[in-house]
């Protein structure tokens, strides 16, 4: 086995070692304050960050030199400082040029025979290009989203106008054509042949079953009810028809009949939640949802809750869960959260809780 020889070293190595140690800490952005924040150690890192000679720094009270920007009160800094013999945080200090840098500052304390307090050693880091990295991402977070919200807004508007000329163009057509049938079976004279009667009903009966599918096409692109009765009369309906069409039973729970949101944030809900039923018809393999809404001082609650086989933490964590995505985008632009999870740590299933504001 190897041995490990240790390097004796002698007193006039040691002290040149301690004096390049210290040449070392001189570069780094390092102050000495007593426990009254008096600076009592200023080292050149300190000087050229700051712009204070030493003896400028030196004998000041730190705060006030640097005009200290707090985010929490000092005492409880300096509490807290003393209860763990650590503070550290994030801090806007002022330079002596006037302009103002944020640091990272680490403050740890020294106390005489490991008991009495005696002075503070701080070390600041400058983060100014962090910050200025962190705004660009924040920004540029709340340019997408605003773009996304009005892509959203562009898209509803296209559906209702869409849904308009359908019903509007193509539904009185076809109501029209199905006047004009029955018109044409009153005026045939009535030794005409059977079989031209037989071939105008069933006309009839086709047009009657396009203007079914034209109804379908029109509230599938923007339910008319939800413009007409308001969001709780749109949700009854949306999940009397889910119900019908999968099978799947459906309960909804409400004490209003009708929420104050404005026409935006209710069509988001809407969306939300019709994006959450076709969740869980595709990916639940649920037999119930719920759907309850509640009313707190200041916000709505909906909550859809299945007893499928419950959504998993990696689907949830997914990039590319563009669906789940756009449900807490829809809810983020009216300062609004949509949260999904199990509706208890052993429950089965899956449950979205939607909470949007009442003023939005
Ligand atoms: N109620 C649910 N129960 C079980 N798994 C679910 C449920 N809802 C979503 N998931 C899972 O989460 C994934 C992501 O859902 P998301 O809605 O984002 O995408 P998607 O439905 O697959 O596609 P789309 O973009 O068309 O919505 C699904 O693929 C599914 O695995
Ligand atoms: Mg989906």
């Amino acid at each position: 086995m190897k041995a490990t020889t240790k390097k004796k070293i002698n007193p006039e190595q040691s002290a040149l070692l301690l004096c390049e140690h210290s040449l070392l800490l001189e570069k780094a952005n390092i102050i000495i304050r007593d426990i009254d924040n008096r600076i009592i150690f200023w080292s050149k890192g300190a000087e050229s960050l700051f712009g204070w000679k030493q003896t400028e720094a030196v004998g000041k009270y730190f705060h006030k030199l640097f005009e200290v920007r707090f985010r929490e009160p000092f005492d409880t800094m300096m509490e807290k400082l003393f209860a763990t013999g650590k503070w550290e945080g994030e801090l806007i200090y002022k330079r002596k040029n006037g302009t103002t840098i944020p640091v990272s500052s680490l403050w740890l304390l020294r106390a005489d025979d490991g008991k009495v307090p005696a002075s503070i050693l701080e070390l600041d880091n400058d983060i100014s290009s962090l910050k200025m990295i962190e705004h660009e991402i924040t920004s540029s977070r709340e340019q997408l989203r605003n773009f996304a919200a009005h892509i959203q807004s562009i898209r509803e508007e296209e559906r209702t106008a869409i849904a308009r000329e359908i019903h509007d163009g193509l539904g009185q057509a076809l109501t029209g054509l199905k006047m004009d049938l029955a018109w044409i079976i009153l005026k045939l004279p009535k030794q005409q042949n059977q079989e031209l009667v037989k071939k105008i009903e069933s006309s009839s009966l086709l047009i009657d079953s396009t203007i079914k599918t034209v109804r379908r096409l029109t509230s599938q692109l923007r339910p008319g009810i939800l413009d007409d009765l308001g969001l709780v009369a749109a949700i009854e309906s949306e999940l009397n028809e889910y119900q019908n069409r999968t099978g799947i039973r459906c309960t909804f729970h409400t004490e209003f009949e009708e929420v104050s949101l404005n026409k935006e944030s209710a069509t988001a809900v809407f969306r939300i939640v019709q994006e959450s039923l076709t969740n869980i018809l595709l990916h639940a393999n649920a037999s119930e949802v719920k759907i309850s809404m509640k009313k707190s001082a200041s916000e709505f609650r909906f909550t859809i809750q299945d007893n499928g086989k419950g959504i998993s933490p990696e689907a949830l964590a997914r990039a590319d869960s563009f669906g789940l995505l756009g449900m807490r985008e829809r809810a983020a632009v009216f300062a609004g959260e949509v949260t999904i999870n199990k509706p208890s740590p052993r429950g089965k299933g899956t449950l979205v809780t939607i909470k949007i504001p009442e003023e939005s």
